[in-house]
């Protein structure tokens, strides 16, 4: 789906910025989590549908998990799952 060139640059942007979103959205809603609907809009012309960022959050709480290893608790775990079931309502909401 990516440009052959510079590719990189623009997925680390995206995982970073994607970051801040979710951050934003656990948080306080200052501002960056309004990316998400913006972005679902603007990667339409992508060809990227709206499931892809559900799957996208659910990669990046999964890759956390395998960073975190033993430390990841329970209690880590229902937030992260309370937080994935949010994103995907929002994204649904966003469509
Ligand atoms: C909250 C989630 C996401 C954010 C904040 C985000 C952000 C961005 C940004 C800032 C760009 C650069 C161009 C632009 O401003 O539109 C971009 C490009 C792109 N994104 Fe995302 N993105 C997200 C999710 C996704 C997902 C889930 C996919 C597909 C699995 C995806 C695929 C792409 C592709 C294919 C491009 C074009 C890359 C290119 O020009 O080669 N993005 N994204």
């Amino acid at each position: 789906m990516f440009r052959s060139q510079g590719s990189d640059l623009v997925k680390g942007s995206m995982l970073a910025l994607t970051i801040d979103a979710m951050l934003d959205f656990a948080g306080e809603r200052l501002g960056p989590f309004r990316m998400i609907p913006c972005e679902i809009q603007s990667h339409d012309a992508y060809g990227t549908s709206p499931e892809l960022f559900g799957q996208f959050f659910d990669v990046i709480a999964a890759t956390l998990r395998e960073v975190l290893d033993s430390e990841w608790s329970s209690e880590i775990d229902s937030a992260w799952q309370g937080l994935l079931d949010d994103l995907d309502r929002f994204v649904l909401d966003s469509k």
